[in-house]
């Protein structure tokens, strides 16, 4: 069922949902809370604590049957990605209670568009479910159709802010309605079918290049990586070309779409390996991200690449010590197949640059060296250019998605220093993110790029209070605010 977003000023008393939701300050007493919830306040039960939550019914003097009062915790430790948590929070547990429709009732102050954007968004990615493909789901099982954002505020770009939110979302939708997909489903052939249907709803040209198109191309790298595989590869394009260009200015969104990785030859543990079924997430991201940017009609040109392979140990398959050509004309020797995505991603950004793409961002569940270093909590960023990287960074901070800036020293190219090829895929132990982020670099040149590596942020092993287990949908929202603001 399509969600629906509506905005509404009214105040928390008078807004009709089958429950509203009251963010609430440790510390501070917002008014209509203090009025009416004094007493939940005095008995230390909701002292507003970030992520603490309060469920009431027939509230006297309120519209709706339940309050859910959510806490911030102190106004002063206050950002923005509190705020889509607490948001994510509270849909998730009013879902679970059969709630169809929630209103969120924001303070006067906190109620601009980005405050709404933040709600809208996190309401939508919280009602997510991974269970696309489960049969025995209760029937006839309550479903929230409909989120509210009332405030007093009757600013016009709080709707335009709200229609983005609702085209960002469906947009992250898709890309974890494409990652949940099992690999045997979700094959390089079935991911591209997938794109090119999102491209007829939504106007995109959308061009697949198969194997023999590839080898025409000298597309070595990409190709090294699939003939282990029975799957065919497809390099999924989608183009975006603006009415009025506000400049000859034409960004590359590239992902990673490896279907399945099973490390090839140089094979992974079996402990854990289904989990490599999203080591296709930030290619889905593309696409969905795709999807929102044809819907929102930026004034800059937006050219989408995915290279999608299923990594596999075929007798066809690459071996450790392979040297492949890729479509740069570089040679590289094949040092561990495990290291499969940055080959992929070698060809698709050497393309993305014979496309004519004057910027490129890239993302991919590249390493397990960023998880590493960083965890879950953040992506990790690269970027040869401080300009892009800001606007990148920027765009991060809108959307919620976090971000944590890496180095790119000129040591980690040293890593990748082989005799018998011009570059290997792999640096050795220490650094693996960098040296990863290196070896793209070398096929990136001039052209201002980020590399987005979301190996721990592109899954969630366990759900969180705003968020299902599974597919995040990052970075879409990062892709679009990028290039929604692009100047
Ligand atoms: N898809 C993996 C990276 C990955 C690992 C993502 C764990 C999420 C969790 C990638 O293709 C890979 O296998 N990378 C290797 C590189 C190594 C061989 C240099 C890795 O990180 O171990
Ligand atoms: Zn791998
Ligand atoms: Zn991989």
């Amino acid at each position: 069922m399509e969600l629906k977003f509506r905005l509404a000023h009214t105040g928390a008393a008078e807004t009709q949902a089958d429950a509203v939701v009251l963010f609430g300050w440790e510390g501070t007493r917002r008014a209509e809370i203090e009025k009416a919830f004094a007493a939940v306040y005095d008995s230390g039960e909701f002292s507003g604590k970030a992520m603490e939550t309060t469920l009431l019914h027939a509230v006297p003097g309120f519209a709706a049957p339940r309050v859910l009062l959510a806490g911030l915790g102190k106004r002063e430790k206050f950002d923005a990605l509190l705020l889509r948590k607490a948001a994510g929070a509270a849909i998730r547990l009013l879902k679970d209670k059969g709630v169809r429709s929630v209103a969120y009732v924001l303070e006067a102050g906190a109620d601009g568009p980005g405050d709404v954007a933040a709600v809208a968004e996190a309401a939508a990615l919280g009602l997510w479910e991974p269970d696309v493909l489960k049969t025995d789901k209760p029937a006839g099982a309550a479903v929230v159709g409909e989120v509210t954002i009332a405030t007093a505020n009757q600013d016009a770009a709080l709707a335009a802010a709200l229609e983005q939110s609702r085209i960002v979302a469906e947009g992250a939708t898709l890309a974890r309605d494409i990652s949940v997909q099992p690999p045997n489903v979700l094959t390089p052939l079935n991911m591209a079918e997938r794109a090119r249907r999102m491209a007829e709803e939504t106007g995109l040209e959308c061009e697949v290049l198969d194997r023999d198109r590839m080898m025409q191309l000298g597309m070595g790298a990409l190709l090294g990586v699939a003939q282990g595989s029975a799957e065919p590869p497809a390099l999924i394009v989608m183009q975006y070309k603006p009415e009025k260009p506000v400049s000859g200015d034409h960004i590359a969104l590239i992902g990673k779409g490896v279907t399945f990785d099973t490390g090839g030859i140089s094979i992974k543990p079996s402990d854990g390996m289904e989990k490599m079924k999203y080591d296709m997430a930030a290619g889905a991201a593309v696409i969905g991200a795709m999807q929102a940017i044809a819907r929102l009609k930026p004034g800059v040109a937006v050219t989408g690449i995915v290279p999608a392979v299923e990594n596999m140990p075929g007798s066809r398959a690459q071996r450790p010590s392979d040297i492949v050509k890729s479509l740069s004309g570089r040679t590289i020797e094949v040092l561990n197949t495990d290291a499969e995505g940055r080959l992929i991603l070698a060809d698709a950004i050497t393309w993305a640059k014979q496309l004519g793409c004057t910027h490129m961002v890239d993302a991919a569940t590249l390493t397990g060296a960023v998880v590493v270093a960083l965890g879950f909590a953040c992506s990790g960023v690269f970027a040869n250019n401080d300009q892009i990287l800001e606007r990148w960074l920027a765009a991060s901070q809108e959307s919620g998605e976090r971000m944590w800036h890496m180095p790119l020293y000129d040591e980690y190219r040293d890593q990748l220093k082989t005799v018998y090829a011009d570059i290997g895929n792999v640096g050795g132990r220490w650094g693996g993110a960098c040296t990863a982020a290196m070896f793209l670099k070398e096929f990136v040149g001039d052209t201002p790029w980020v590399h987005v590596d979301i190996a721990g942020t592109g899954w969630l092993d366990d759900a969180k209070p705003g968020m299902a287990k599974g597919p995040t949908g990052i970075p879409v929202g990062s892709f679009v605010h990028f290039v929604m603001n692009w100047k």
